[in-house]
């Protein structure tokens, strides 16, 4: 007989009920080995974002992505993520012609691994979101800075500015909301119109660019990380503050890959912390007595789901109670 250890994804029920304690972490990802990592450090949600026309395919908008790219990279995530709530996007074209047109392109989305999709657009998503929802579709609305009408705004621009631009972006959520949307993404709204409409509304609020009055944040995750093309959207460089390390680290490789350091045994026991909980904590405490103040647990993906469960939890057990000051 075999035993499995096993855990079980999120579901709404469990998103709404730790809502109501604490924020919810929500970053992009498009692929199985990122989506273990954000898994394993407690991300709640993962948006395959149609973002991956910028950040994974180089376009300067994401207007040429396809539903077969969003399934595609929806399946990688499924695969190396066993904990997040999953929501695909529905990409420019594959949901605005009819709820008809957006049902059978989000099961596609859903099948490939899906447990939620988002659509962008205000009050006249409103029927697509209840067609879906009436038929099992989970459905995360997306208002504000709604990057697939990029050539109707006329660039990446700030949302909800003057008082018939907020009254509209409140009319819009509010039948969002009516016809069954259980997330809304707010983008790129100014901070007290972005708080007002997250304190107005009961579905769950994902800000980017908005307030922290949502009851999530979302993030790019190439942004986050600063591995970017340079074609990101302006408002996201406020994200950037302090710079990311991804870069650094990359520079130092090519810098020093000849370096003796760099050999394996050196690399594995000088800057990886791997081995029994033995002698992990005896590594810890060399690493803390020469001022090291924070750790990042990685298992790369060859380990696969159920080593890198059995090796977290012996971390959690037996590692980190030494710690507790
Ligand atoms: O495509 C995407 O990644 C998104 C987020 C920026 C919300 O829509």
């Amino acid at each position: 007989m075999s035993s499995h250890s096993f855990t079980p994804r999120l579901t709404l029920h469990d998103l709404r009920k730790l809502a109501a304690t604490r924020k919810l972490a929500m970053l992009t990802c498009y692929d199985a080995g990122f989506a273990a990592t954000l898994d394993a450090a407690g991300v709640d949600l993962i948006l395959i974002g149609d973002s991956l026309g910028m950040v994974v395919q180089g376009h300067d908008s994401t207007l040429p992505v396809k539903v077969e790219h969003v399934a595609y990279h929806t399946a990688c995530v499924a695969r190396g993520a066993a904990r997040p709530w999953i929501v695909a996007d529905m990409p420019f074209g594959s949901f605005q012609a009819s709820p008809e047109q957006a049902f059978g392109n989000a099961v596609t989305l859903m099948q490939a691994g899906s447990q939620m999709v988002k659509i962008e657009g205000g009050a006249e998503m409103a029927p697509t979101v209840e067609f879906l929802v009436r038929r099992g579709i989970p459905v995360c609305a997306h208002v504000g800075l709604t990057p697939q009408h990029v050539n109707v705004f006329g660039g990446y621009r700030v949302q909800g500015r003057g008082a018939d631009a907020v009254d509209r972006l409140h009319a819009a959520a509010q039948s969002l909301q009516d016809a069954g949307a259980a997330m809304m993404v707010i983008e790129a709204v100014p901070e007290p119109v972005a708080r007002a409409l997250a304190q107005s509304l009961q579905l769950i609020t994902i800000g980017i660019g908005a307030s922290v009055a949502c009851t999530a944040q979302v993030l790019v995750l190439h942004d986050m990380l600063g591995a970017g093309t340079g074609k990101r959207p302006r408002f996201v460089k406020s994200f950037m503050a302090g710079g990311s390390k991804t870069g650094g680290y990359l520079g130092d490789i090519s810098d020093k890959s000849g370096d003796e350091q760099f050999a394996y045994d050196n690399l594995m026991d000088g800057t990886i912390l791997h081995g029994s909980p033995d002698t992990v904590l005896r590594k810890i405490e060399e690493f803390k007595a020469v001022g090291t103040t924070s750790l990042m647990l990685h298992y790369p993906p060859y380990y696969g789901t159920e080593k890198a469960r059995r090796s977290l939890r012996l971390f959690a057990e037996k590692v980190m109670p030494q710690f507790r000051d």
